[in-house]
């Protein structure tokens, strides 16, 4: 039977073939729930190169509704709480849709981290008794936590960021105006000063925590804190240059906690430019706001910086709708994904409202004032302590929410969500199945080699535009608070296209010879066709 649907769709995907229009991504995108308990409130997410999730609350929740396997307990995590034998960490399984206990031995609250090189996740920080803690996580099916102290100083609500060497530099956190590398640089090293910290914190209030840090390719870090920006050399220790505050100069991190990232870096040109773009936040004084039981509207405004400019300047957009706690996703394609948190509040603990349902998709390289688009909503809040990580086969993996300091699922206005969802971005519609690409003969993880040339053989069912074909590498990040740390979209140089054979091409491309541009690590690589990406393939870059 054709329905009238059917013949609709049958007659846009006629269309879609031929047509050289940009696919419409507007009110598009669908919501699956994966898993309606996964024991634990998703707070902190990492996704390893074994298509596995590691997910992290905190030790001081009291039980959870996971046990420990074969009856373990954890003896005095934190001082606080005596025995605790249910689990607060977990290894969610994407191709299997399962999920499995692991055993954190101290409190991850608040803490941060990044995958080192070789595929581990090195997770620093905490709360309490696992304020200092090295915590190490690798890809394998038995893997489990193993930790031990390793920070010079208290790290909870840093940010961390892989380097170009395969160690990591992990910045600020609450009243730490220093940073620190791990592995240590030098055998006498500790803590490095760094007055930015402490010239944005506002006074109690402090709008400093988890900075937004992007590694740039001339070497310098990107960090922003509060409302402004620095360019800093962490191997002389200094502050190259400074940025304008945004203007308006209202607070956008945490507790008036938006988000940013770095937007793809196009490696097809001589110089590279970069561009960084913050979304969302809390106007100043709102948490004292929200203290007195007044929600004031959250931030509406976008502010996107070229920071390779001679004479940088923030230019200010206006989102759909005020947004604190937005989280901010590189897609396969280079738009930019913003999902969970609110409209008015701030973040801490019951400080949030009107909850944000809709995805909003930004479309970076079109005309200015037509980037945002909806799309379809979901029903379940993500408010404070919920997060959002791309996964290889580019849906996004949502869980978490938790406003409450302990597990709270009657008797409040957004209960502890134990649930796990996928929100698939209008790219995975089957409408676009004439469009969309599969990546042919590359195995699995492919070791490459800086500079190599990368023959990339690839599929398309309907008509190839051979002009809209580009290959993207995706660094998976470590989000929590609303922060993706170590995202990264490179757009490869290359792209020579050939027809290979019958509905097989190819392109090649080159792998960037500089750890500035691709720090040394596990990537996902897509081909990307007329916005439509593939399903990705592990690459290792050494
Ligand atoms: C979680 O555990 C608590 C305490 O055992 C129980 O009351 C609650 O129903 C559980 N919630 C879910 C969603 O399983
Ligand atoms: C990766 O490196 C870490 C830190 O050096 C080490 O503990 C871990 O065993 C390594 N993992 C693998 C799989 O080699
Ligand atoms: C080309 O591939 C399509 C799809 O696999 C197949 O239906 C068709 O027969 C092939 N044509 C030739 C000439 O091999």
């Amino acid at each position: 039977m054709y329905t009238p649907s059917l013949i609709l769709s049958l007659f846009f995907a006629q269309m879609l073939l031929f047509s050289a229009q940009p696919l419409t991504e507007e009110g598009r995108g669908s919501w699956q729930l994966l898993l309606k308990n996964v024991g634990i409130s998703s707070m902190h997410t990492q996704l390893l190169s074994n298509d596995r999730v590691v997910i992290f609350d905190r030790t001081d929740f009291g039980a959870s509704n996971l046990s420990l396997p074969q009856g373990k307990c954890l003896r005095d995590p934190t001082g606080k709480i005596k025995e605790d034998c249910t689990a607060h960490s977990i290894e969610y399984d994407v191709i299997t849709n399962t999920f499995r206990p692991l055993m954190v031995k101290s409190d991850v609250w608040c803490s941060s981290g990044a995958v080192i090189p070789n595929g581990t996740l090195v997770q620093t920080g905490g709360d309490g008794k696992g304020e200092r803690q090295i915590r190490m996580l690798s890809p394998c099916p038995t893997c489990d936590w193993e930790e031990r102290p390793g920070l010079s100083a208290r790290r909870w609500y840093a940010t961390n960021h892989i380097l170009p060497d395969g160690g990591q530099i992990i910045i600020g956190g609450q009243k730490q105006f220093n940073y620190e590398f791990y592995p240590k640089r030098t055998a006498t090293e500790t803590v490095f000063d760094l007055p930015f910290l402490a010239e944005t914190s506002d006074p109690n209030i402090e709008n400093n925590l988890y900075p937004y840090v992007f590694l740039q390719p001339d070497g310098n870090l990107f960090i922003f804190s509060n409302n402004r920006a620095i360019l800093f050399d962490y191997t002389k220790d200094r502050v190259v240059k400074t940025f304008p505050t945004i203007p308006g100069g209202d607070p956008r991190c945490y507790p008036s906690t938006g988000s940013a990232v770095m937007l793809p870096l196009n490696l097809d040109t001589e110089f590279i430019e970069v561009e960084v773009l913050v979304c969302g936040g809390a106007p100043k004084g709102a948490l004292k706001k929200a203290k007195r039981n007044n929600f004031v509207a959250a931030l509406n405004t976008c502010a996107r910086i070229k920071i390779t400019d001679p004479d940088p300047k923030w230019v200010m957009e206006t989102m759909p709708h005020p947004w604190v706690m937005p989280d901010m996703l590189l897609l396969p394609n280079g738009q930019v994904l913003l999902i969970n948190g609110a409209s008015a509040g701030a973040a801490g603990w019951e400080y949030g409202r009107e909850p944000v349902l809709n995805p909003v998709l930004y479309r970076p390289s079109i005309p200015f004032g037509r980037r945002f688009t909806f799309q379809k909503a979901t029903t379940i809040p993500r408010m404070y302590h919920s997060t959002a990580i791309l996964l290889r086969d580019g849906r996004v993996l949502v869980g978490g929410s938790n406003p409450h300091a302990l597990y709270e699922f009657t008797g409040v206005l957004f209960p502890t969500e134990l649930s796990l969802e996928a929100f698939s971005p209008w790219y995975l519609d089957p409408l676009f199945s004439y469009v969309r690409p599969s990546i042919k003969n590359l195995v699995s993880p492919a070791n490459l080699l800086r500079g190599q040339a990368l023959k990339v053989p690839f599929g398309v069912p309907g008509k190839v535009d051979r002009t809209r074909v580009s290959v993207t590498i995706l660094s998976p990040a470590f989000n929590t608070h609303s922060f993706s740390m170590n995202q990264r979209l490179l757009v490869l140089s290359g792209r020579n296209f050939r027809r290979r054979g019958n509905m097989t091409y190819e392109v090649e491309v080159t792998i960037p010879e500089s750890g500035n541009v691709a720090p040394p690590g596990y990537y996902i690589l897509y081909l990307v066709h007329r916005e439509i990406p593939s399903e990705g393939i592990w690459v290792h870059i050494q």
